[in-house]
């Protein structure tokens, strides 16, 4: 993939710095590990790591996770752009994340304050209680047939069966296949279809703003052609009565009945598939992108502990939803294998009123609260009200995610929800990563609005085209140039396209350079600055879409003909969705049309990608081999400058474009 970047000039620069409280440093779990090695400085401790990420790994790996067998070797190349790690070992996360536990002193600590969205609706599960639960549904699971290997989908909303779902399949060597729950039957179909999925996990329905909404109807839907599921495991959330498929079908509670409480944890090779994560890309097609159980649980872990610098006793909580890898990493797997207490919320964050949330950080005293920028911004945009209601003395360490803090949500987040005083580690990362890459540490001075520094042990930095790295004060690619214990090991069944989208665009030159697909710019200072994707990936409230699969639904409308579909920045959620339609022949331009084809694209593909705005055009810019130039469209419909369009098939295309703002 060739990207546009040339090299850029940064253009604003940031002043402001930020200093951690000493003592919210000197407690902090990458500063004592600092301290006992004696490094002096941050930025000699951070260019060890990096530059030795072999042996800093190899001790990360003996830190975090317990190893059934150890490894003989940490690390091996021998087969780019296809790395194993941690090769010899033994290993299963399931074991780290629960069994242990419930056989410590952590035996009765509480894994998860479960919070559901009806307030009162609430209750504790210690680890002893998650390992018998764990245990129930892995047995149950074989006793379906559910092997090594297999693909478990499961569709959920933030309830204990999502966790407890994912650990019993890694108990046993399944694969979990998540599918966040705002995706409707046509993004579960495609999904659950790829994936060849033997089993689906659901729920009758969820709680969303008061009100219980079903989920299973979308199952049903998307199974009418899906050969491949011969279960669906249906949890009893809301009560309301749904259609059961007669020898397909099974409610939760009598698919566990009878099952034993114990359960063999496989050893694993560490290699190992632990999930499939879909993740939106270039076109259409959600990649199926592989981790697996041994790098990633040392990263998922290693990160908990040093970026959000989660400690035993504290009450943690992300809010993010499981669907997503930021619930994947940090919400199941790097809090469950420290053995920490975590919040797991079921609702919405205004529901009864915009001061839930920080009833449940005073209620549980949250210490370290990870949220998504697209959220601080909507509470920031209804005053401070409700937060001023609450106590939130409690926080220490707030983090973010998901698309670039902007320094006036920085400001707002750290002076009303870090009482002024808790650092924002703003994380840095991807789906295929598995962990944070780029992110501050507790002792790191913050700029507001930077992700700060690469961490120790990543070898994250920022090239222009020729595989240079850029000089501070310039812009370019993000690219890792050696490779980390968490990342991504393939695309489920698309060798081809995981070369191509990762590894291609510098294996002329530096083979095995992971290109990103974010552009960055470092400061003078050597602070690092997000300016968003180089491809054509929505960041929509912090979701993830691609703008080819937004496409495809909209097509898949009667009247429509062709789509494309861009982002326009939006105050609150980053980009909201904007669709340019061809209508087929005869069809009349109507404007209840508009709305139609926004609740299809709902229906299809879910309410994430609701288009906010819908234009009909005679003709959308494309290239000489028919690529729609969503670069040249979003130009044009937000009033800037086109930039060359010569090489376009349709150059006269561009001015049916409407400028939308
Ligand atoms: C974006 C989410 C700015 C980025 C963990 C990346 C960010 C994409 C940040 C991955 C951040 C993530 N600042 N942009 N702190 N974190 N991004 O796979 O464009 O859902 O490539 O993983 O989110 O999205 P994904």
């Amino acid at each position: 993939m060739k990207s546009d970047t040339a090299k850029t000039a940064v253009l604003q620069e940031e002043t402001r710095i930020f200093n951690t409280p000493q003592w919210i440093i000197e407690h902090s779990n990458s500063y004592q590990w600092m301290k006992n090695k004696g490094f002096k400085t941050e930025n000699e401790m951070r260019k060890w790591c990096s530059d030795n990420y072999i042996e800093f790994w190899d001790e990360m790996a003996r830190t975090f996770v317990d190893w059934f067998k150890p490894y003989t070797q940490i690390l091996d190349d021998s087969e780019k752009p296809h790395y194993k790690w941690f090769t010899g070992g033994k290993v299963n996360v399931a074991y780290n994340a629960v069994d242990r536990h419930a056989h410590s002193e952590k035996r009765n600590k509480v894994a998860y304050y479960f919070v559901g969205e009806p307030v009162g609706d609430a209750k504790a599960i210690t680890y002893y209680q998650l390992y018998r639960e764990v245990n129930r549904l892995a047995n149950a699971l074989k006793s379906v047939g559910v092997e090594k290997g297999d693909r478990v989908v499961t569709y959920l909303p933030m309830i204990p069966e999502q966790p407890i779902t994912m650990l019993a399949c890694a108990k046993i060597g399944a694969i979990h296949t998540l599918v966040f729950s705002g995706f409707s039957s046509g993004g579960l179909a495609s999904r659950v279809n790829d994936a060849e999925a033997k089993v689906v996990v659901t729920a009758d329905g969820f709680y969303r703003r008061g009100k219980p909404l079903p989920l299973k109807p979308n199952v049903d839907e998307a199974l009418k052609n899906s050969p491949s599921v011969k279960k669906v495991i249906v949890v009893k959330r809301t009560g309301v009565s749904v259609p059961m498929t007669e020898g397909r079908d099974v409610y939760y509670d009598d698919f566990v009945a009878g099952q034993s409480t114990k359960c063999e944890t496989v050893p694993l090779d560490p290699e190992d598939r632990l999930f499939i994560l879909y993740t939106s890309g270039t076109t259409g097609k959600p990649k199926g992108i592989e981790h697996a159980h041994g790098g990633y649980a040392v990263g998922a872990a290693q990160t908990t502990s040093w970026v959000l610098d989660v400690h035993d006793d504290d009450v943690y909580w992300c809010t993010a939803d499981a669907g997503w890898i930021t619930g994947h990493s940090y919400v199941i797997y790097g809090p469950l294998i420290l053995g920490a207490s975590s919040i797991l919320y079921e609702g919405s964050p205004d529901f009864p009123d915009l001061g839930r949330w920080w009833s449940i950080i005073e209620e549980y005293g949250v210490s370290v609260f990870y949220s998504a920028p697209t959220a601080v911004r909507m509470f920031m945009k209804s005053g401070e009200e409700f937060v001023k209601k609450y106590d939130l003395s409690s926080i220490r360490i707030l983090a973010s995610v998901g698309e670039p803090l902007n320094p006036e949500a920085y400001m707002w987040f750290r002076k009303n929800i870090g009482s002024d005083q808790a650092p924002i580690m703003d994380t840095w990362w991807q789906t295929e990563t598995g962990c944070h890459v780029v992110a501050p540490l507790a002792m790191t001075p913050e700029k507001p609005g930077s992700v700060c520094f690469p961490l120790p042990g990543m070898n994250t930095d920022i090239y222009d085209e020729d595989a240079n790295s850029v000089p501070l004060g310039y812009g370019g690619n993000i690219v890792q140039t050696a490779p980390w214990p968490s990342m991504l090991r393939a695309f489920f069944r698309d060798e081809i396209r995981y070369k191509k989208e990762y590894w291609d665009m510098y294996w002329q030159v530096k083979p095995g350079t992971y290109l990103a697909g974010d552009k960055a710019t470092r400061d003078k200072d050597g602070y690092w600055w997000i300016q968003g994707r180089i491809d054509d990936v929505l960041k929509v409230a912090g979701h993830r879409i691609s703008n080819a699969e937004v496409e495809s639904a909209a097509v898949s409308h009667p009247k429509v003909a062709e789509a494309a579909v861009i982002g326009e920045p939006d105050e609150v959620k980053g980009e909201k969705i904007v669709a340019f339609i061809i209508l087929k022949e005869g069809v009349v331009e109507e404007e209840s049309l508009k709305k139609d084809i926004s609740t299809h694209v709902r229906k299809v593909l879910g309410p994430v990608a609701y288009p906010d705005k819908v234009y009909f055009v005679k003709d959308v810019p494309k290239t000489r081999s028919g690529k729609i130039m969503r670069r040249v469209i979003k130009a044009k419909a937000l009033g800037k400058d086109t930039g060359d369009v010569s090489a376009l098939s349709n150059p006269e295309a561009v001015s049916s474009i409407p400028q939308i703002n």
